[in-house]
């Protein structure tokens, strides 16, 4: 999304940052930092620890961290930009930042071959179980899982065919078909039109295939693969996505209203259906935030991280810091919209502030499925619904994604 668009923002705030900030690279090391004393990661402040335990008392019941959805909303008031959260039970130590440019200093610094762990028990599960049975992961297991050169190769393969516009606009009549047919609650249909197309585009060009024909054509492992993936990374993450706008509008009437006229109004380019998008998206973001294992030492904040330490960024609360986005807990779509003179202008915020695809080589490679899948759905339903929502507000469950829990209490009524 937003990320190619601002890119050029990014590298000038990359330009302006190299000229004040000292930075210094040797081999196996490098620092952003104005501070001579630096300290030891160990010193960098956190949650008491014990023995063995560490930090666990903390997340049980009564523990300060208990609630998990608060989690880095008490780390950061509690102790600041950067927080260490220490390991337990043989678990890795976790570094949480909560300052972007610290937070981007790293990422930009990993962005040749970053590596992100989180998915051990998927990694486990496909070299060790799908290999003895001799499945496609023989070689490598995809981009969730994969890290090094064997990421990087595959990467390189599925790049084009995920990442070109053209590629993905190829969905827009059947993501609409699906919204469509979601309104008239005719799934079956669907289903059985959905593989007669499938067979009658074998005879098709190949700019004119889809993902996972073209990758087919190119190599049937990969295509197994990224399928792979893609159902792992792609359907709850767009799916809760699409719930939280839903729900943000059916809350807020006035935007609704607005949205709606804009979809009636058919005009080519939906700047507001964006925006509510991209603000639902920073208001309850289905990812938390970014990580990495990084690979090298980095001096950030006034302490030394060593090598192989994992980092978090914590996007979730950043975004909701009024520092970088004013009247940060109400659903303002005018933020993404607005011009630069306009307090609430979004370019105000640090761009790493708000990171709901992550960053660089290693960003959602589903971001323009996901995109056009969500303002796809969502422009159906409103054109066609008017929407409220009864009752307690939506419940979050933070796990690997932050899931929404029901009960979805939307009321549909007829336009
Ligand atoms: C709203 C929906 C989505 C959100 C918020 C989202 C968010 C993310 C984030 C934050 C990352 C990590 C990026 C990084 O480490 O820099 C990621 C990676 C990934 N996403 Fe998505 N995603 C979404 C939808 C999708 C969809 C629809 C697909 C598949 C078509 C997908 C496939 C992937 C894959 C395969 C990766 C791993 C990429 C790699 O490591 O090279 N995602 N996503």
């Amino acid at each position: 999304m937003h990320a190619l668009k601002r890119f050029p923002f990014y590298l000038e705030t990359i330009s302006n940052e190299l000229s004040s900030v000292r930075l210094i690279s040797t081999a196996n090391s490098i620092s952003y930092s104005n501070e001579n004393n630096l300290k030891s990661w160990k010193e960098i402040p956190g949650p008491t620890s014990l023995p063995i335990i560490g930090q666990m008392l903390h997340f049980l019941p009564g523990g300060m961290l208990h609630d998990y959805n608060k989690l880095q909303e008490i780390l950061y008031n509690k102790y600041g930009p950067i927080v260490k959260l220490d390991g337990s039970l043989g678990s890795s130590t976790l570094i949480f930042l909560f300052e972007p440019e610290a937070a981007f200093h790293i990422f930009r610094n990993e962005n040749w071959a970053p590596v992100r762990p989180g998915f051990q028990s998927l990694e486990y599960f496909k070299k060790h179980h799908s290999r003895k049975s001799g499945t496609v992961f023989n070689e490598s297991t995809g981009l969730l899982t994969e890290h090094g050169e064997t990421w990087r190769k595959f990467r390189s393969v599925v790049n084009p065919a995920l990442l070109q516009p053209k590629s993905i606009k190829l969905y827009r009549d059947t993501l609409t078909e699906v919204a469509e047919d979601m309104v008239k609650r005719l799934n079956e249909y669907f289903i059985n039109k959905a593989i007669q197309n499938l067979k009658k585009r074998k005879e098709l060009p190949l700019e004119e295939k889809g993902v996972l024909e073209k990758l087919l054509e190119i190599d049937h492992k990969v295509a197994v693969i990224m399928a792979s993936d893609m159902l792992f990374a792609g359907i709850d993450t767009t799916a809760h996505s699409v719930i939280a706008t839903l729900f943000l509008l059916a809350r807020n009437p006035e935007k609704q209203k607005k949205l709606r006229e804009e979809i009636m109004s058919k005009q080519e380019k939906q700047t507001y259906l964006k925006g509510c998008i991209k603000e639902a998206m920073r208001l309850m973001p289905v990812v938390g935030g970014n990580f990495r294992q990084i690979t090298k030492e980095y001096n950030v904040l006034g302490y030394k991280i060593p090598k192989d330490t994992f980092v978090v960024v914590g996007n979730q609360y950043m975004s909701l810091m009024e520092q970088y986005f004013p009247q940060p807990s109400e659903f303002i779509p005018e933020r993404w919209i607005v011009d630069k003179d306009d307090p609430l202008y979004y370019g105000n915020a640090h761009p790493f502030a708000y990171r709901p695809f992550g960053f660089g080589v290693r960003s959602c490679i589903g971001r323009r499925i996901a995109e056009l899948e969500i303002e796809t759905f969502v422009s159906k339903v409103i054109e066609s619904f008017h929407l409220e929502w009864f009752g307690p507000s939506l419940k979050v469950r933070p796990a690997t994604i932050n899931y929404l829990i029901g009960p979805y209490n939307f009321i549909f009524k007829d336009v």
